[in-house]
């Protein structure tokens, strides 16, 4: 059994080949050090991870008992031991699967039931026959924050091949810039607003949908008929004055950041069609049968996991690059930046102790290839570690520009293969010899010039970005967020970490109003507010 200072000294005892070396000391490396499902592939052979180092991370998967916990996840036990609730978003896609119990009830039929509501009322939308007051629909608004905007957000964006619906837009932010620069131009009487809020309490969202309801009213449009909610919260809804048929329900055993397959992903189903929602749901349940029957050494979310722990707990690498060659997947980065860090950001475990090892890492990332214009000068150059996540589709849906595609692949393999040769000192002097340069300025020069290689990405590649395919990326990322958190001993499905400042922004709201003094409060924020007080107009 090994555990944390075995990887360390394992780490400590590799030697100075780097990753080349390992590829030279073994011809199957490629294969050795990837998994694959059906249709999707994980190269992470270009990483340090080598025989001995897998060995015992996947000693921690089994001394942390992992297995345990993810047949406890599936089964619906209460496994957010903080909020008393099971973390069952699999029951969402559990499309043809058998029931699944919470406290000794079988959920699956309720969640048929709203899947099935959901589809007729987007059919209904789609085609015309539930209509705005100005006739069929054209717009659709989503209200919501953080879970309840970024997974449909992210979904719609990535899937606009498929888009055969109304137009999808996303508000979120408080600020009144987002609501006003989405809704100008938009027609209210023919623009259907769902307020996604599980709790239907986020003051960003109630906000937002109070003055949404305002510019539908000013602007001839009927909130009675053009506005749909989805929240756990019924009562709030109808305090709301939201008609109860355009209210979809579900369960608290829905994390925000893991609800995009319910009734969350009402705006995707709406741009999509209910049939391409289906496959999307059946991606995600494809990685949920994958992630609970292959070996750990051919299970892509658990490695993918091992591969995270080794680069931040052992490693050291402070964060990590999601690095999508595929625009359309421009939103996952800000997606996975919840899924992971509001998972796994934590610095107690599931009993409260203090983590004896850091958390999870920071996660950010941009589309390939713009980021190698922007900061990959860092990623190669820098004097800090920051392994890369590539992910590419094989096939592009553009055919009639596959030369654009050809080009979008050869970037992401070349980046990968950059970052782990890298260039010695000689090899840039040679390149400048051959340019004619000579003597101390050679010198000067080839130094900028010298890459240190061995730097470790992994690879994602899938065939096309579909529906299917898209389902299966996001599950992936769930599974792999749950193995790191199961592995640390972490709950990773609370986010208390977002409660201190809720909290301070309500007392504060009165103080920048002026209905309150801001005695009291300490210098900084005082000086802030009367900043504010001193140039506020309006
Ligand atoms: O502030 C964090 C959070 O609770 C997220 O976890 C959640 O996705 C988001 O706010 C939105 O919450 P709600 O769906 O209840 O409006």
């Amino acid at each position: 059994m090994a555990d944390w200072n075995d990887l360390k000294a394992l780490r400590t005892a590799q030697s100075g080949t780097g990753i080349e070396g390992l590829f030279a000391a073994d011809p199957n490396r490629a294969k050795g050090f990837s998994a694959s499902t059906q249709d999707m592939h994980l190269d992470y052979s270009k990483t340090m991870i080598d025989a001995p180092v897998r060995d015992a991370l996947i000693a921690l998967c089994e001394s942390e008992d992992v297995a345990r916990r993810r047949a406890a996840m599936f089964a619906g036990a209460p496994i957010n031991e903080t909020e008393g609730r099971a973390a069952l978003h699999s029951a969402l896609r559990n499309l043809d699967g058998g029931p699944v119990y919470v406290d000794g009830q079988d959920v699956m039929p309720d969640v048929l039931r709203t899947l099935a509501r959901m589809r007729s009322f987007a059919d209904a939308v789609r085609a015309g026959t539930t209509a705005a007051t100005g006739g069929a629909f054209t717009d659709v608004v989503n209200i919501g924050i953080g879970g309840s905007d970024l997974g449909p957000a992210m979904a719609v964006r990535a899937l606009s091949p498929f888009h055969d619906g109304p137009r999808c837009h996303f508000v979120s932010n408080v600020d009144g810039a987002d609501i006003a620069d989405c809704l100008r131009g938009l027609d209210a009487r023919r623009t259907l607003v769902i307020v996604a809020s599980k709790t239907f309490s986020t003051i960003e969202t109630m906000t937002n949908a109070r003055t949404a309801r305002a510019w539908m009213i000013d602007g001839g449009g009927d909130p009675a008929r053009q506005f749909a909610a989805v929240s756990t919260a019924d009562d709030k809804t109808a305090e709301f004055g939201i008609d109860p048929d355009h209210v979809f329900g579900f369960a608290d055993w829905v994390g925000g950041r893991y609800s995009v397959w319910g009734p969350i992903g009402l705006s995707l189903m709406l741009a999509i069609g209910p049939k391409a929602f289906d496959a999307f749901l059946r991606g995600g349940q494809a990685m949920d049968l994958h992630f609970q029957a292959a070996d750990w050494p051919e299970n892509l979310p658990v490695m993918l996991a091992l591969v995270g722990l080794w680069h931040h707990q052992v490693c050291g690498y402070p964060t990590r690059a999601v690095l999508p060659y595929d625009q359309r997947l421009e939103r996952l980065p800000a997606y996975l930046q919840q899924l992971e860090m509001e998972s796994n950001g934590k610095r107690v475990a599931m009993d409260g102790s203090t983590l004896p090892m850091p958390s999870g890492p920071v996660v950010w990332g941009e589309p390939g290839t713009n980021g190698q214009h922007a900061f990959y000068q860092l990623i190669h150059q820098g004097t800090g570690t920051v392994p890369c996540e590539f992910m590419v589709a094989a096939t592009g849906h553009e055919l009639d520009l596959a030369h654009h595609h050809r080009l979008l692949i050869a970037n992401c393999l070349a980046q990968s293969e950059a970052l782990m040769r890298g260039r010695s000192l000689e090899e840039a002097r040679a390149l400048l010899m051959a340019q004619g340069l000579g003597g101390e300025e050679l010198e000067r020069q080839a130094r900028h010039r010298v890459f240190p290689g061995d730097r470790p990405s992994v690879t994602l590649i899938y065939p096309q970005l579909t529906p299917f395919v898209l389902g299966q990326i996001i599950a992936l990322y769930e599974h792999r967020v749950f193995v790191e958190g199961a592995v640390l001993g972490i709950n990773s499905f609370d986010q208390w970490g977002v409660e201190l400042g809720k909290q301070m922004a309500t007392s504060l709201g009165p103080i920048v109003d002026g209905t309150e003094p801001v005695q009291g409060r300490n210098a900084s924020t005082a000086a802030l507010v009367e900043y504010v007080h001193r140039h506020a107009g309006g």
